[in-house]
């Protein structure tokens, strides 16, 4: 059964309060009846003994005085004094002359005290009330020989009274306590619980998708720590879940990027194919024509090229094929491998500095250096320079292409590494390619534990610098 933590902590305390208070009364009016009852058989015994000395020490028989001396005893006392004759037969009795004659020599404790021995016991007399009985044997003066008992009895109606006197208030008392316990449980109860059900509602809102849901603290110790734990949790959650809206949104946006840059050759190759169809077209408008599809077809392949690199490079989880390289080798190979390119643009390509060794792919950073020099050599005019700048800074071999095109707009700065981003200029000009290059850079130099910022130069120009890990020498 699911009972809540109020229930089972009520049903714990008035189990424990009942037992407890229960217990302790009964234990408490029971010793108070012991110790009632034995006051009395002690004054029961006295009497009764004082009698038999009494009635000892007169040496006779005689009722009659024997009857005065008892009453002039029973006078003092509020018990019944008896005395029987050697036979357990009533010879006086301080409660009249009725019982005179009367043998009660079946009576347990007449027949102790006829045995010379002292006899109590209690039980119910005639009437229905409980009693207690004393007999004491009378001898004669110095004899061994019993002569009679002296009888002594007393109700146990004042001890009674009190006791159930005591028992009525002390069944209120646990009824108090009872009502107390109550109050307290329930007091106690909230105390414990309200942290538990302020975690409760917590959670059901984190599960229901309210994922800045958190809770203070509250209530014990333990109780603070859970819900510390559960902010904890909770913390982590939003994160994670945060994260995969984020990839979830890159990846459709990567999509949608990608059919989008799919679109544009496609539909030039679409339509020149179409014109071409028609027929009706001049021989030296068809050779454009089908340059163009060619030159297309090409860019196709590149962004396919491309996107493939990307995959490979972000993907990859294995290891990079590592070499100590010298990046003023690979710089030069760049340079060379751009050769015909930059002729065509008319620029000049240099590299000053030296860099500490680093560790790396050197075809990969041969890619990078290669992708930079393009992307400034396109934006520069005829005559200009771009120059392969390299050096170290702290613990990092650094390598930077520095060109003397427009700059990049402050707007475009942040964005220029991400994947299709064409500033706004070149998107005009519809020139370049699809806005994936500085996407792999960047890739690669991360792959490199190494770091990559674009700025401005204050001379005009754009200035890419890369860090990477340099080698000892
Ligand atoms: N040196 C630079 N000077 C000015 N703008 C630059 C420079 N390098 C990059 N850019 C801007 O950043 C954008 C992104 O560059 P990126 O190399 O990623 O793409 P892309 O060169 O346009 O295409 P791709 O490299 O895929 O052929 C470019 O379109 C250009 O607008
Ligand atoms: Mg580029």
């Amino acid at each position: 059964m699911h009972t809540s933590i109020r229930t089972r902590l009520l049903a714990s305390l008035l189990v424990i309060a009942i037992a407890s208070a229960g217990l302790l009364s009964w234990y408490f009016v029971d010793s108070v009846e012991a110790y009632g009852l034995r006051k009395l058989e002690e004054r029961l015994a006295s009497e009764a003994q004082l009698v038999a000395q009494l009635v000892g020490a007169m040496g006779t028989n005689d009722p009659e005085s024997i009857g005065e001396a008892l009453e002039a005893a029973a006078l003092e006392v509020n018990s019944r004094l008896i005395v029987l004759d050697a036979d357990g037969e009533s010879i006086a009795d301080s409660e009249g002359v009725e019982s005179l004659g009367t043998s009660y020599a079946d009576r347990p404790e007449i027949s102790d005290a006829l045995d010379g021995r002292y006899g109590a016991y209690t039980r119910f007399t005639d009437g229905g009330r409980l009693a207690l009985y004393v007999a004491y044997p009378i001898t004669s003066p110095g004899g061994i020989a019993v002569t009679g008992v002296s009888y002594s009895s007393a109700q146990t109606f004042s001890i009674a009274t009190l006791v159930r006197d005591y028992r009525t208030r002390l069944a209120g008392l646990v009824g108090l306590f009872t009502i107390a316990t109550l109050i307290i449980a329930e007091l106690l109860a909230r105390w414990l619980s309200r942290p538990l059900r302020q975690l409760e509602v917590g959670a059901t809102a984190l599960a229901d998708g309210k994922l800045g849901t958190r809770v203070t603290p509250t209530g014990s110790r333990e109780t603070r720590a859970v819900a510390s734990s559960f902010n904890i949790m909770a913390d982590e959650v939003e994160r994670f879940v945060g994260e995969l809206h984020q990839e979830e949104r890159r990846k459709s946006q990567f999509v949608s990027d990608v059919s989008h840059e799919l679109r544009t050759p496609l539909t030039a190759i679409r339509g020149t194919a179409e014109t071409l169809l028609e027929g009706d077209v001049a021989i030296e408008d068809e050779r454009r024509f089908l340059s163009t599809i060619v030159r297309e077809s090409e860019r196709l392949a590149r962004l396919a090229d491309d996107l493939l690199a990307l995959q490979r490079i972000e993907g990859a989880t294995g290891e990079l094929p590592l070499r100590r390289i010298d990046l003023a080798i690979v710089s030069r190979n760049a340079l060379s491998g751009l050769e015909h390119l930059l002729e065509q643009r008319g620029v000049q390509g240099t590299i000053e500095g030296t860099a500490p060794d680093v560790l790396g792919d050197p075809d990969r950073l041969q890619q990078v250096i290669a992708n930079l020099i393009d992307n400034g050599s396109r934006v520069m005019s005829e005559g200009g320079t771009i120059r392969i700048a390299l050096g170290r800074d702290a613990d990092f071999a650094t390598f930077a292409v520095l060109d003397e095109g427009p700059g990049i707009p402050a707007e475009d700065l942040p964005h220029v590494f991400d994947r299709f981003y064409r500033a706004q200029r070149s998107r005009d000009r519809h020139s370049g390619g699809a806005g994936l290059g500085l996407a792999i850079v960047k890739a690669i130099v991360e792959r490199h534990m190494g770091r990559i910022e674009a700025s401005d130069r204050p001379e005009g120009g754009t200035a890419i610098t890369v860090w990477l890990p340099a080698l000892r020498d």
